[in-house]
């Protein structure tokens, strides 16, 4: 599709000599208000250069440029060249660029060839998969949607914590408290409570952290009922997160989780030892960061036992040497700021120049409106329970507003599920935030809710227009009847999609889609108020379909890459 702002650089370059194009390019605005029109080029700057009153250059400027085809007219506005564009061609350009492209609207071939690791969700096995851990998943989830429609060759990657001292006292208090059948029935929530017990017991009995240690260095040595207990309790807590990766219909290519990596460490402690940046401290092996304004890395404990970074090492040059990727990106918390910040400091000074190409994408934490969570004390809020609600709620206002649809168990399933996640991908992801049902479920505010069901009313619109019409619309349309002011509005939005998933991408930031197409939904409905579509007029009712064709496929795709189903009825 054409670029309006390559275009216009183009066209004002020849006028103004002392600028290169690049330059027109960086100082060419989007006026927020469309009576200044679709474009503005400020001439301030350019007083220097003409040495004339920046006035004057805007209106020698605007008649110079006026009579352009792409614009309806140009004008002088207190120093501002503000350009209309023409209405009609524009219609033409992006209303039948997005039928014409369909699905693929907003695709681009970009990073072929190039591989981009997405690693997110990771939670801890034995631990509850809960609402903070949701926000790993789901952003996540969409980053990587964003990146494969970018054309980039994606790996996803599900860092399990299946590692760790925390094994041996799961063992341990699975030997005393536990009981098999509960764990097949209700795996995380079983060991957790064990784990829980494990807490309160040894703070009346500390040998009972004497034994858990004992029983971890079994199983790091391989001992066969220690590996096998940690076997199983990472078999029956996957199959517990798989019920919600289904779902959310999420997937990954791999779950290496840190276990994966514990034979790929001492190679690591050695090449550390190699390189000169391994010292003892305490009997520990740490990486002095002092330099660096950072804490040391603890390396290896004083009892020989390694830790969670010095995994994240191992796995970072394992990614490298088995990808060798473009991109290698962490989902997580930003809580662990400071983890990463050391690790990735550690592999520049291994001298590993890809080091530079790991990126951290943090995100703030999530409480729930009646407090916050904590696993120790085993109150939590699982995110299973939350979707289940979520869907329940979903299908009963669906109930109360008397929808005729087919499979209200599906529609509910995926407005449901998509209000959760819709609601995660809506502010800044660095944003900390309050998880409130009023806000999630809500049809009305800028929620999940409210863009599927503008997308069925869309569909509605289309079934109502008939197969006919929207196959003329396909061929072609008359762009005289889609040039008032909500549908000009409307088309702009459409034609600026997919700048904004590149930029959603580059910033790792999900949240600039959502409120796009958000934009999107409320300028839809806008169009809907102020103009009738299904008119006698066969060529104006054609032009409008194919209008309301393009906002339901820009829809649809926008919200395929927040990881939500657009359903046609609801
Ligand atoms: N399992 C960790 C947690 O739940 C998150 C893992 C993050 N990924 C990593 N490569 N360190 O806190």
């Amino acid at each position: 599709m054409i670029s309006y702002k390559e275009k216009i650089a183009e066209i004002l370059a020849p006028h103004v000599d002392g600028l290169e194009k690049d330059e027109i390019l960086d100082m060419l605005e989007t006026p927020a208000d469309s009576k200044m029109g679709d474009y503005a080029f400020p001439c301030f700057k350019l007083a220097k250069i003409f040495r004339k009153a920046p006035q004057m250059i805007a209106q020698t400027l605007a008649e110079a440029i006026g009579a352009e085809s792409v614009f309806e007219k140009v004008e002088n506005v207190n120093a501002y060249v503000n350009m209309f564009l023409s209405r009609e061609e524009m219609a033409q350009e992006v209303v039948s660029e997005v039928i014409e492209k369909g699905d693929d609207y907003g695709r681009s071939n970009m990073g072929q060839g190039k591989k981009v690791i997405v690693e997110y969700s990771s939670p801890n096995i034995a631990k509850p998969f809960h609402i903070g851990h949701i926000r790993s998943t789901v952003i996540g989830n969409s980053i990587y949607k964003i990146y494969d429609f970018l054309g980039y060759d994606t790996i996803r990657i599900n860092h399990l914590g299946d590692y760790g001292t925390q094994f041996g006292k799961m063992i341990c208090a699975y030997r005393r408290w536990g009981n098999k059948e509960d764990v097949v029935r209700e795996p995380i929530k079983s060991l957790l409570s064990y784990y829980t017990k494990f807490h309160v017991e040894a703070e009346k009995d500390p040998a009972l952290e004497d034994e858990a240690r004992a029983i971890f260095a079994k199983l790091e040595k391989g001992e066969p009922e220690e590996v096998e207990l940690w076997k199983w309790f990472r078999e029956e807590s996957l199959k517990e997160f798989n019920r919600v990766y289904d779902m959310l219909g999420i997937e990954f290519d791999s779950y290496n989780g840190e276990s994966f990596y514990s034979d790929k460490m001492p190679r690591i402690v050695d090449e550390l030892k190699e390189k000169g940046l391994l010292v003892e401290d305490n009997g520990a092996q740490i990486v002095k960061l002092d330099e660096y304004d950072l804490p040391p890395a603890l390396i290896k404990k004083s009892d020989g036992s390694t830790l969670y970074i010095t995994r994240d090492i191992a796995a970072a040059v394992y990614r490298k040497e088995t990808y060798d990727f473009y991109k290698n990106i962490y989902v997580v918390a930003s809580q662990q700021n400071l983890h990463f910040q050391q690790w990735f400091k550690v592999i520049e000074l291994m001298g590993y120049d890809w080091a530079k190409d790991c990126v951290h994408v943090p995100f703030g934490l999530v409480s729930m409106e009646d407090g916050t969570m904590s696993t120790r004390q085993g109150r939590v809020v699982f995110l299973e329970d939350v979707l289940n609600r979520a869907v329940e709620q979903t299908k009963q206002i669906i109930l109360e507003k008397n929808v005729t649809t087919e499979n209200i168990d599906e529609t509910a399933h995926d407005v449901g599920v998509g209000a959760v996640v819709f609601n995660e991908l809506s502010n800044y992801r660095i944003k900390d935030y309050v998880f409130s049902w009023d806000k999630v479920l809500n049809f009305e505010g800028e929620t999940g809710p409210y863009v599927q069901y503008t997308h069925a009313r869309a569909c509605s619109i289309l079934r109502r227009a008939g197969e006919d019409t929207v196959k003329a619309a396909k061929k072609g349309f008359d762009t005289s009847w889609i040039t008032g002011e909500s549908a000009h509005h409307l088309i702009k939005l459409l034609y600026a999609l997919p700048e904004v998933i590149k930029e959603a991408g580059e910033k790792y930031e999900p949240s600039i889609v959502t409120r796009h197409i958000v934009d999107i939904a409320q300028g839809f409905n806008k169009f809907y108020h102020d103009e009738h579509i299904l008119v006698e007029d066969e060529k104006e009712k054609t032009a409008k379909v194919a209008l309301v064709l393009a906002v339901q496929t820009a829809i649809k795709n926008g919200l395929g890459l927040l990881g939500m189903k657009a359903p046609e009825k609801m």
